[in-house]
């Protein structure tokens, strides 16, 4: 019988093909000019699911973005494994720092993946680690080595907040039935050191808008006699933060998880090389919240970030101006026990407050999630661990990320089963980044490992 890596071996250069072709789709869901784009990117999973030998695929129309699902049913008895991921990707910008252009996938060598690793926006979050499933599922169908019933529900709307998702939960919550959610949509420690996302931050995401005059006036007639918008902006976001780099909004710390000394040392024992973590990303120093270490700083702790600001005058050349409007796109990376909605309201009040005569502010909330946290005691656990075992020869290392899939956590309530975190991307990968690339090897590595999960989740399944 064709091992998973006799397969892949006879039929890698056609799964890069066929991501490739995925690839070249700029399926920003952002930006509504991609719109067809995005439509195009869900006909083609769709294909590729019924191609991998799923009995029905269908585009599912929403109030958004399709999403795509897709089962194999071949004994209801048995197991069911419910693959979640996405379709859609993060705008390329900035365009002028890609070495090849987004969505022109290339296959280049660098230095963690000397085997080449496929550049293009999504190329690891989160097509390529999506088409894993897809590939490995062929795989299972193609050799009859499925175990048990599969389900593939793949969304447009992850980079946007997973708003339709949620809708398309409430009205399928017969038809999505499993027992276990599977996802690869984060990343490992490295390529030989595999390990199991056993967390993930929450998100509240807010836009505020601070406006002064009712047009831009000239900086040298006004100046000094009105409040400027952006110097306004700009002192209020930087007393978000005192000086210990913790978050001012009062109320903010009152849920927040402590962790136990115990499990802190566990955290501590985590393969970690601070001096190349700073290498890597080109910084001097890092710098986070006063006693915690960079690893907790980035995952269990909370953070509070600008991810953009604007106003005023910014084309060539100088221009003397106040302008009339200052905006900053905030994000805060939530912890368990959190609640997202709770975390919005108290940003507003706060931002509200701080607000000094002279302006006006708004806060508008976009979106969020609540965090998530997984058990490693259960058999969904142990199944990917072994899974891991089988491919890599060792245990997976449990580790809590910081990223957010803000879905995770409404799986659980709305489909009663855990979800199991099985990443195969590196930190290295620059995701949201330009450039961002997905390596090869760990491609195929993904393709390799999966079905084991299906065999030994099935296994311990059965046997419980
Ligand atoms: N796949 C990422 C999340 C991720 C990456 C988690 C690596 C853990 C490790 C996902 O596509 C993502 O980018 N999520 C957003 C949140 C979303 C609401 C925009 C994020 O974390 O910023
Ligand atoms: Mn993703
Ligand atoms: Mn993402």
């Amino acid at each position: 019988m064709l091992s998973p890596k006799d397969y892949i071996e006879k039929n890698k250069d056609a799964f890069l093909n066929e991501l490739i072709e995925l690839l070249k789709i700029p399926s920003v869901s952002a930006d509504p000019a991609f719109k067809d784009d995005v439509n195009a990117a869900a006909k083609v999973v769709k294909k590729s699911l019924l191609a991998a030998g799923c009995d029905t695929a269908e585009v599912c129309e929403t109030p958004g973005l399709p999403i795509v699902y897709g089962e194999k049913i071949i004994d209801p008895k048995l197991p069911t494994v419910l693959v979640y991921g996405h379709y859609d990707v993060q705008p390329p910008d900035p365009i002028d720092l890609w070495t090849s252009p987004p969505f022109e996938p290339v296959i280049k060598k660098t230095d963690i993946h000397p085997e080449g690793a496929i550049f293009a926006r999504g190329a690891c979050d989160d097509k390529g680690q999506m088409f894993m499933h897809v590939k490995a599922l062929q795989y299972m169908t193609e050799t009859d080595n499925l175990p048990c019933n599969v389900k593939f529900m793949i969304e447009g709307e992850e980079e946007v907040g997973s708003v339709s998702l949620e809708w398309f939960l409430e009205r399928n919550q017969d038809k999505l039935e499993n027992d276990v959610i599977l996802i690869s949509d984060t990343g490992m420690i490295s390529k030989d050191t595999p390990s199991i996302t056993t967390g993930l931050r929450g998100l509240s995401y807010v836009e505020v808008e601070v406006t002064g005059p009712n047009r831009d006036l000239h900086s040298g007639l006004y100046g000094g006699a009105v409040a400027n918008p952006i110097n306004i902006l700009n002192k209020m976001i930087a007393s978000l933060q005192d000086e210990d780099n913790r978050i001012t909004v009062p109320g903010f710390y009152d849920k927040v998880e402590e962790l136990s000394k115990e499990e802190r040392q566990k955290m501590a024992e985590a393969p970690f090389d601070l001096d190349e973590y700073k290498e890597h990303i080109g910084i001097p120093d890092v710098r986070g919240e006063k006693a915690y270490s960079t690893l907790e700083r980035a995952s269990i702790r909370p953070t509070l970030d600008v991810n953009g600001i604007w106003g005023g005058y910014i084309g060539e050349g100088a221009k003397t101006v106040i302008a009339s409007k200052a905006y900053a796109k905030i994000s805060m990376r939530l912890v368990p026990n959190h609640n997202w909605e709770e975390i919005t309201e108290l940003f507003k009040k706060h931002f509200e407050s701080i607000a000094p005569a002279g302006v006006t502010v708004e806060v508008k909330p976009h979106h969020g999630g609540q965090a998530y946290v997984t058990p490693i005691d259960g058999i969904e656990y142990k199944a990917a661990d072994l899974a891991f075992k089988d491919t890599f020869g060792k245990d997976a290392i449990p580790l809590r990320s910081g990223g957010s899939i803000p879905i995770v956590s409404l799986f659980e309530g709305y489909l009663k089963s855990k979800t199991i975190l099985m990443g195969f991307g590196l930190n290295s990968d620059a995701i949201h980044s330009p450039n961002e690339h997905f390596g090869v090897w760990n491609f195929l590595k993904g393709i390799e490992t999966i079905p084991y999960f299906y065999k030994h989740f099935t296994d311990l399944k059965t046997k419980s």
